[in-house]
């Protein structure tokens, strides 16, 4: 159990070795594997002991793969919660070995920040020089032939968003205080891969210059419901895992959950009945979320075993999150939903008094 968030390449060595030492045929320049390993990398390898990451769309993994071989940028949007950045960082640590060079964009993002700035002391001392110079992101990824990730592109500037149309387009950035020394051109297995989510504004205020640099590809929510369980699972298995706890979900309670999910998210219950949907994202992220809070809780406060309680209480702040006011709503499924159904949704119901 290491205490420190490790990167994904360092959390994975062993499935990347194992992906390397399997791995034969072309790769495209400054790929450390071949995008049929990159493939399996994300969706699982049985024989080789990789474990599937990503559930629910594989076709969009082989687009994206297609679209970092190629000249574009790859713009992944979609919902919160779908696993946008999880994806890009695991294109990242396969394709580059590196998922590190990363630039969180923020309505204060620079340029500076995600193409390079100076040591300010030492340029006033010295002036402009190499030692001077602090790459950011796209600097040291463009010299050194690896994928950059930008999260949340949107939430940039226009003006700092189209800072990219350069780097995408030309493959090379200049540096006009060191003279010559300062054209960049990008190594081979550079790249861009930008994330965005739907409900930030932005995607539509994107410079149609910059869109037209990048391929946009769709993550969307885990349609199955089987899918769902099973990734729930697999991933509060490998959190509990993380934190040394040792608690198994009993399988009506996943049930539940995943049922709770897909009802508020669709606005209609397994009986037909029709219930208002609230306005914060019950997105698989945040089922995985209340899954492992849940076992926390049940570890820690309760007797081991998770129950439908532990994730009602959970549940109820996941739904108010966006906005209190869908508290009648939560209300409203419990009395007219939960209340009729027996087993695991009893536990479910005895939460209803922790709501007003
Ligand atoms: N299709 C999926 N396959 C695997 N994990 C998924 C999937 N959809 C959602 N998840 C879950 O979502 C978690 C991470 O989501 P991530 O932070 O990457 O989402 P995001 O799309 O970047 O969200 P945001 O827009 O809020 O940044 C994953 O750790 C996983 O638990
Ligand atoms: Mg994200």
């Amino acid at each position: 159990m290491s205490d420190v968030q490790q990167p994904t390449e360092v959390r994975l060595q062993s499935e990347l070795d194992a992906l390397v030492s399997n791995d034969a045929g072309p790769k495209p320049d400054g790929w450390r594997l071949t995008p049929r390993a990159v493939r399996s990398f994300i969706l699982g390898d049985k024989r080789l002991g990789v474990g599937q990451k990503f559930f629910g769309d594989d076709p969009l993994v082989d687009r994206c793969l297609v679209t970092l071989m190629g000249n574009r940028g790859l713009l992944m949007v979609g919902e919160p919660g779908t696993a946008k950045s999880m994806l890009s960082e695991l294109f990242a640590a396969a394709i580059s070995g590196d998922s590190t060079l990363t630039a969180q964009g923020t309505a204060g993002s620079t340029e500076d920040q995600i193409l390079y700035s100076w040591n300010y002391a030492m340029l006033i001392a010295n002036g402009p020089s190499e030692e001077a110079l602090v790459p950011g992101p796209i600097l040291s990824g463009m010299r050194a032939g690896k994928l950059v990730r930008i999260e949340e592109i949107t939430r940039m500037q226009a003006e700092v968003q189209d800072a990219l149309i350069a780097v995408l387009s030309d493959k090379h950035l200049s540096i006009p205080q060191l003279g010559e020394a300062g054209f960049v051109g990008a190594r081979r297995g550079f790249n861009l891969i930008a994330t965005a989510n739907l409900r930030d504004r932005g995607v539509h205020e994107m410079s149609s210059a910059l869109k037209r640099r990048f391929n946009f590809e769709t993550v969307r929510p885990i349609a199955d419901p089987d899918l769902e369980r099973q990734l729930i699972l697999a991933q509060t298995e490998r959190l509990l895992a993380d934190a040394g706890v040792d608690v198994e979900t009993p399988p009506d309670v996943v049930e539940l959950l995943v049922t709770v999910f897909n009802e508020l998210r669709s606005g209609t219950t397994r009986e037909g009945v029709v219930v208002e949907r609230p306005t914060a994202i019950m997105s698989t992220a945040e089922a995985v979320a209340i899954n492992y809070a849940a076992s926390l809780d049940a570890a820690y406060l309760g007797n081991g075993v998770p129950t439908g309680r532990h994730i009602g209480r959970q549940l109820i702040g996941t739904v108010l999150k966006d906005n209190p006011d869908d508290e009648a709503k939560l209300r409203n499924y419990l009395d007219v939903v939960v209340k009729k159904r027996s087993g695991v949704w009893k536990d479910l119901w005895g939460v209803r008094n922790e709501l007003g």
